[in-house]
């Protein structure tokens, strides 16, 4: 599956590469080759780039130089980020490790020994280092684009290997010595830091192959294509001559001492790996596919449960009183109507506040196709991790570019509503929904930046940001909202009354607040796998790669979020209650609330988080991703109730 993906990237690839000499960057194959041809573009050296550090027991990554690692170069140049990765906190730069492709080495310096005399600004640079391994931050190096992964056996489980995109600054030994330090060493200190100071990284590669296209002849012996880089770690104190003897660092400094990092590389040639499918053991080393099927059954159980419902009650139901209704001809009998046709002068009703909810309608909008067009992408394999920050990148400009159909849908709603304000209603559908999202991010921002953190997004990025939504977004918004008014109101089936209808009281089913918080249920139950699976991928920085089921499970959101709010309104209009415009909207929007519960659960249960600021981060960010999730929700239910409304409507005849 993976593998095909990655056949059909390749391939639109190359067609742009022909059409256009235009190519997603990272994404093309790099040659190594030992020694520089002349005739043909080869890399002879290998360098490895270091990205943010991160931690599942915070939610402040930290860029690399805060601590006192051997320092990146400053002479050469980060490579560029696109908005995704900045916006999600992606900080790489290139560092000291660098190495000649095809020799193997020990024992290299990887900088002049980094010493620590008794002074405070040494004394913090230490803490630094000391706090990093007390709270599991973990190092991201990446060469030729991939992960440089760190496998290790079980402590528990020997037989088991397990591996990662990632890997410790050091260890701690709290409990159980050999299990909290995976070091060869016979004795451990107890309560002792421990720092991994030598790194030795092993390359795979695949070797030099005639079908990589008319210049591969040219390439020189020994060339190849990287297919794997994978490190081991161990803590080596270097200064002690003569013995092997982990580097334990000091709580304090009480006399000087000095640090050492080396590396050593070696390279494997890999022959039964190609380079288009150098990915899948990465992806492939987090098997959940299991789980993800369940959760499709999971959830296609709900719908078809719900289907059934739905069309047992509504077919039943519905097909009688229309033909009961429409055999009431004239006159007498006419008087004794019944259920959800006595409402037919009130259902359509404009609704108190109908501005508003012309305006959460429209960003709905913008949402739901952000959403969906963002998926088709991500369906097609263009958007996979190994195209870093492209998901987000891709998010986003959507978003920005589809500023018209919200503009269109909201003037079109609020003229339905029969409202007059429409200067307010463009303006505000412009500015409201983004303007939340981007206040709580701005308050975040400002949060991590005061704390130093990685994932504070740089000014300049902030006011890209700004531009893209004043500049694009705003405008399109408006384009959209001058077709959406200049269209006539939409026709609806039936004339509303004069007096509006007293409503009868409601038993507890038929009143408002229990079915909204029902309506929640049964969607949030189809996604709530998923949702394990992209907060892992959030805030435990697994990958997330399984675009075609959620693509599955999007698909099955709208379902249940339709057939939830279409049988809900059904009822309530059943029951001669007739405001259902703002009620279907949070019927299904309700889920959205749940979606919050499941956070917090996942706070508490799965992250190890401690402290006020992660914390804040954390909320802050669920937040964001409920008022979308609300909106998107909402919007699903809204229309297909409103579509039902229109139906059924649309099929008794009113005199
Ligand atoms: C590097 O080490 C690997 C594994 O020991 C070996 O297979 C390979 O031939 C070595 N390469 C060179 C250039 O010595």
């Amino acid at each position: 599956m993976l593998r095909r993906q990655f056949c059909f990237l390749t391939t639109t690839i190359l067609l742009f590469d022909l059409t256009l000499g235009f190519y997603l960057p990272g994404l093309a194959p790099v040659n190594f080759c030992p020694s520089s041809p002349t005739d043909v573009s080869c890399e002879t050296e290998v360098k490895v780039y270091v990205n943010r550090l991160n931690s599942i027991e915070t939610a402040l990554p930290y860029e690399y130089n805060h601590f006192d690692f051997c320092p990146t170069p400053e002479k050469e140049e980060s490579p560029v980020e696109n908005l995704g990765q900045v916006v999600f906190g992606e900080r790489i730069r290139p560092s000291v490790y660098k190495f000649s492709f095809g020799q193997n080495f020990t024992d290299r310096a990887a900088c002049e020994s980094r010493k620590y005399k008794v002074n405070a600004d040494d004394k913090r640079k230490l803490q630094t280092i000391l706090d990093g391994i007390k709270k599991n931050y973990k190092h991201h190096w990446i060469i030729d684009n991939m992960p440089v992964t760190w496998c290790r056996t079980l402590a528990d489980d020997p037989s088991k290997k397990v591996c990662e995109p990632g890997f410790p600054i050091g260890c701690y030994t709290k409990q159980n010595k050999n299990v909290d330090c995976p070091l060869s060493y016979e004795k451990l200190e107890k309560d002792t830091h421990y720092l991994f100071n030598y790194a030795h990284i092993t390359i795979q590669y695949h070797p030099k192959e005639n079908d990589w296209g008319n210049q591969a002849n040219k390439l020189p012996e020994g060339a190849g294509r990287l297919v794997g880089a994978s490190i081991e770690l161990d803590s080596v104190d270097f200064s002690v001559k003569g013995k092997r003897v982990p580097m334990a660092l000091p709580e304090k400094i009480d006399k000087e001492f000095a640090i050492t990092y080396k590396y050593g590389v070696t390279f494997i040639v890999n022959s039964n790996t190609k380079w288009s499918s150098r990915w899948d053991y990465i992806l492939n080393s987090t098997p959940h596919t299991e789980i993800q099927w369940f959760s499709i059954l999971n959830s296609v159980v709900i719908v078809i449960f719900l289907t059934g419902m739905t069309a047992m009650i509504l077919l039943r139901n519905l097909h009688k009183d229309i033909a009961r209704y429409n055999q009431m001809d004239n006159s007498e009998e006419a008087q004794e109507e019944f259920g959800w046709k006595l409402v037919h002068g009130d259902v359509f009703r404009a609704p108190r506040k109908g501005m508003f909810l012309s305006l959460l309608l429209g960003s709905g909008v913008q949402i739901f196709f952000m959403t969906m067009i963002t998926l088709v992408f991500a369906c097609l394999g263009f958007l996979s991790p190994a195209n870093r920050g492209a998901l987000m990148t891709c998010a986003l400009v959507l978003y920005v570019c589809l500023g018209t159909p919200a503009g269109y849908v909201s003037a079109r709603i609020y003229k339905l509503f029969g409202g007059e304000k429409w200067k307010s209603n463009v303006i505000l559908t412009a500015l409201l929904s983004p303007g939340i999202v981007f206040g709580i991010f701005f308050i975040l921002n400002l949060v991590l930046w005061s704390l130093g953190s990685s994932a504070a997004i740089p000014f300049g990025t902030l006011v890209a940001l700004l531009g893209l939504w004043l500049g694009i977004s705003v405008p399109l918004t408006f384009v959209g909202a001058y077709f959406g008014f200049k269209k006539r109101v939409i026709d609806l089936p039936v004339r509303t009354n004069q007096i509006p209808r007293q409503i009868p009281i409601m038993s507890f089913y038929t009143r408002p607040l229990p079915g909204i918080i029902m309506g929640g249920i049964l969607p949030f139950g189809c996604i709530f796998i998923q949702l394990f699976f992209i907060l892992n991928s959030i805030w435990s920085h697994q990958m997330y790669y399984m675009f075609g089921f959620l693509f599955l499970v999007f698909i099955i959101l709208i379902i249940t979020c339709s057939e939830t709010t279409i049988l809900l309104c059904y009822f309530h209009l059943c029951a001669e209650d007739y405001h259902w415009w703002w009620r279907s909207f949070l019927t299904s929007g309700s889920t959205a609330f749940y979606f919050f519960l499941y956070c917090i659960y996942y706070y508490v249960s799965r992250l190890e988080m401690e402290g006020f600021a992660s914390a804040f981060i954390y909320f802050g960010y669920s937040f964001i991703m409920m008022f979308i999730c609300f909106l998107l929700t909402g919007t699903i239910g809204f229309f297909s109730c409103f579509w039902f409304v229109t139906k059924i409507y649309g099929s008794v005849k009113v005199d």
